[in-house]
Order: C-alpha cells, then structure tokens, then sequence
C-alpha cells in the first residue's frame, strides 16, 4: 500500500483545529480522512474511517480526552494516537503515554516537530524503506505524436498490474477535452474528474472509490469531463490535491496525459516517477521527441524520469531504424511494443483490454513484461546513454531516411 498516513483529527476548539488542520493539509505525506470536534464522538469516526493515526488535542478536557485515550487503546488498536497540548505539565504527559499515546507534541505545533512524529509512526507501521509496504507507483504517460498508442498503453498496462490482487490501480484520463479510455474500457462512468476535483475536500477513502468506475479487471477509472466547458474548473492546483487523494488510496496510478503539454500535464509529469514516453520510429514523432527532451531538460528532475517507449515495432513502411532512432534521440529504448494493429483494433473497438481478447498475444506478453520491469524497477531509474540529443538543427533530420 501507499506510504501515505491515514489521519482523522479531533479537536473541540475551533482555532486550534483550523490552524493543525491547515498544517496537515499543506503535508504530502498525509492525507485528513476525518475531523472531528467532540471527544465522544471519536470513537465512531475512527471506526468509520479506520485512520492510521488519530491526532488528538487534549486540551478542552483533559480528563476527558486522557479516559478517551484509554478506550481507543481496546476499540482502535492499529490506529497509532498522537496528542496535541499547550501544557508541558510530566503528569499529563505520563498520563497520556500510559493510556496508549505513541506522541506527545506541544502547542503550537511546529511542523518539523509534526513530521518527525510522523516520520517516526510512518516507520512503525511500514517499516522504514526496508519495509514490506512502499510508496505509490505513479507513471505518466505522454506521446511525442498522436494517435502514438498512449491511450492503448495506459488502458492495458493498469489491467495489468490491477490483475495482482495485491495491487489497487488507478488509471486517470487527462486527455481533457478527447480522452477516450471510458471507450477502450467500454465503460459510461456516473462521476468524472471534474466531480472528483470539485468536492475533493469532502471526499475520503471511501467515497473516492465510489466515485470512480471499477472495470471487472480491478482496474479504477477517473474519466475526463463530459463537457468542455467544465475544463477550465480543473487547475493544476485542485488536481495536485486530486493526486494526493489518490496516492494515499491506491499502490499504482497511470496518468494518460494529452498532447497539449498543458500546465494540467506538466502537474501530472511532476508528480509521476516515471515518464513513459511513447513514439513511433517515424520522422514527426522522432522530430518531436527531440524537441520535447530539449524543453524537459528546463524542469528540475524530469529528465531523469524519462522512459522511451517504442511502439509498432516491426510496421515497415516509413519506418526508421532503431539504431539510427537511438542515435538520434541520444538516449536508450526503455521498451519496445511490438505492432500489431490487428489485435490493438479489436481491443479497442471491442472495450475488451488485452489480457481477456488476446491473452495468449506476442503484444499482451510486451505490455506484461512492460509492467513488471516497471512494477521491479526502482522508479525514475535513467535509462539515458547520454541525454543530450545527438541531432539538432533542421539540417539532420533528413539524415533519418535510409540512403537509396
Ligand atoms: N502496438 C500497436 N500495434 C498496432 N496498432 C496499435 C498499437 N498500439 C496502438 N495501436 C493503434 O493505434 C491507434 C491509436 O492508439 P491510441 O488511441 O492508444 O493512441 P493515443 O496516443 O492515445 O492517441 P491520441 O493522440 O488520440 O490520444 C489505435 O487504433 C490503436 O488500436
Ligand atoms: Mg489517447
């Protein structure tokens, strides 16, 4: 599972609650499932909401919030219970370490305080980078052409991975205004990303599930908006708090990006490991891939996410050879999918991924081997022989054509 921390908060006084509250919601590292503002109240919240850590303020009453503490200790056991108090008296902090507090933080909470009381929870429960659980796998996915086969990647590669039963995958369409992977999953979703990004606040665990379509492989689906006019209500702000959401819920999510390169892309490229980018070995495509690493080189750490990913290996006509395509692009082939148009028609037109209409298929088996190199890989591994593109200037590009 993600590494993210589970919280619900409980304080009764209202400044306090707000100001730990907006300290928390500023954290990648956690997600606020549940507030809650009254100590009896608490215990039905956590149950609800089954948390990984309750943060409570034990200063409205401390009586209270200490027999509260020592009855969570039996109703909420895995839930680790961190409290919050502006009084450095020994007694109340012994008394709330023996009822089962695992923290004890003085406020005004500092947020370096805060995140080595998490940090510390976080290697308890996940057991440090050692552990058996790990961080969320994001990979991005964006094409150097349309029509490159990036919708029929990001489709198939999270069947996939969600056919493990120990994976929860999430695939996000962000081809905002054509995205098309409701069709290839031949799905008519109730909810779409504007709903998601619009009540993104209120929404917990539970409900994000609800609000996105689960395929019968396991694979979840975040659809883009119905119509076009709601666009522009996404931003890369209310997105990056969409991500969040999902990073705390799911172990892999797949972003199929659109070919605008828009500030709504370049949020999911930043938050992805790997950038899985798909060309064809033809001359617009590898033109543009150029073009594309040139201008990622201008954003911290994007580079080194970069994985190139041939697809239609093997289609004959135009095509460029690999040793020529390497060359030109002046870093490695992560993958190569092989071509077959035939199967990748049907599993289209059909909304039957790969691994149902094809399972025994040369092109199923790729993709597979594609998503446990990935799946086994440390992410953003460079891949790159050397990332500076060997050609530039208009002149080399004729230098693609086999010589007669
Ligand atoms: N390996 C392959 N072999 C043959 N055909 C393929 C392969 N991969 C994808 N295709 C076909 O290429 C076409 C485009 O694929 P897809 O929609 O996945 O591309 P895309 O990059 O998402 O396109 P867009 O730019 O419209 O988003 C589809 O008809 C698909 O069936
Ligand atoms: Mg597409």
């Amino acid at each position: 599972m993600s590494n993210v921390l589970r919280l619900a908060l409980l304080d009764p006084t209202d400044s306090s609650r707000e100001a730990l509250k907006k300290m928390l919601l500023g954290m990648d590292i956690v997600w606020l499932e549940a507030e809650c503002s009254r100590y009896e109240f608490f215990p039905d919240v956590l149950a609800q909401s089954s948390p990984d850590v309750g943060v409570i303020n034990l200063d409205a009453d401390p009586d209270k919030a200490i027999s509260l503490l020592n009855r969570l200790r039996t109703d909420a056991p895995d839930c680790s219970l961190l409290v919050v108090s502006k009084s450095t008296d020994g007694q109340l902090i012994l008394q709330a370490m023996r009822a089962g507090a695992r923290e004890f933080l003085t406020s005004p909470v500092g947020l370096e305080d805060f995140m080595s009381a998490l940090a510390r929870i976080s290697e308890t429960k996940f057991g440090g980078a050692s552990g058996k659980s790990r961080s969320t796998r994001i990979y991005a996915i964006c094409g150097a052409s349309g029509g490159v086969g990036c919708t029929s990647l990001a489709v198939n590669l999270g069947c996939m991975l969600a056919s493990n039963p120990a994976n929860t995958v999430a695939l996000v369409d962000l081809d905002l205004a054509i995205g098309d992977a409701d069709v290839f999953l031949d799905t008519i979703p109730d909810y779409s990303l504007i709903d998601v990004t619009q009540n993104v606040a209120r929404l917990d665990f539970q409900l994000l599930k609800r609000s996105l379509t689960k395929h019968s492989s396991g694979l979840y689906l975040l659809p883009r908006p119905v119509q076009l006019q709601d666009l522009s209500l996404i931003t890369p702000d209310s997105l990056r708090r969409v991500f969040g959401l999902l990073k705390a819920t799911f172990t892999h999510i797949i972003i199929d990006l659109s070919k605008g390169y828009t500030d709504i892309d370049h949020a999911a490229l930043e938050f992805a490991n790997d950038v899985l980018v798909v060309v064809q070995l033809d001359l617009p495509c590898l033109r543009n891939l150029v073009r594309l690493q040139m201008s990622f080189d201008q954003f911290d750490g994007l580079t080194e996410k970069l994985k190139i990913v041939v697809n239609r290996v093997g289609l004959e006509s135009g095509q460029i050879k690999m040793k020529k395509a390497k060359e030109t692009i002046g870093r490695d082939v992560f993958f190569q999918i092989p071509n077959d148009y035939r199967t990748m028609v049907e599993v289209r037109n059909n909304g039957i991924p790969l691994l149902e209409q094809a399972p025994k298929a040369p092109i199923t088996a790729a993709i597979k081997e594609l998503a446990s190199l990935l799946d086994n890989n440390p992410a953003s591994t460079a891949t790159a022989e050397d990332s500076t593109p060997a050609a530039s200037g208009s002149g080399s590009w004729l230098s693609f054509w086999p010589k007669k």
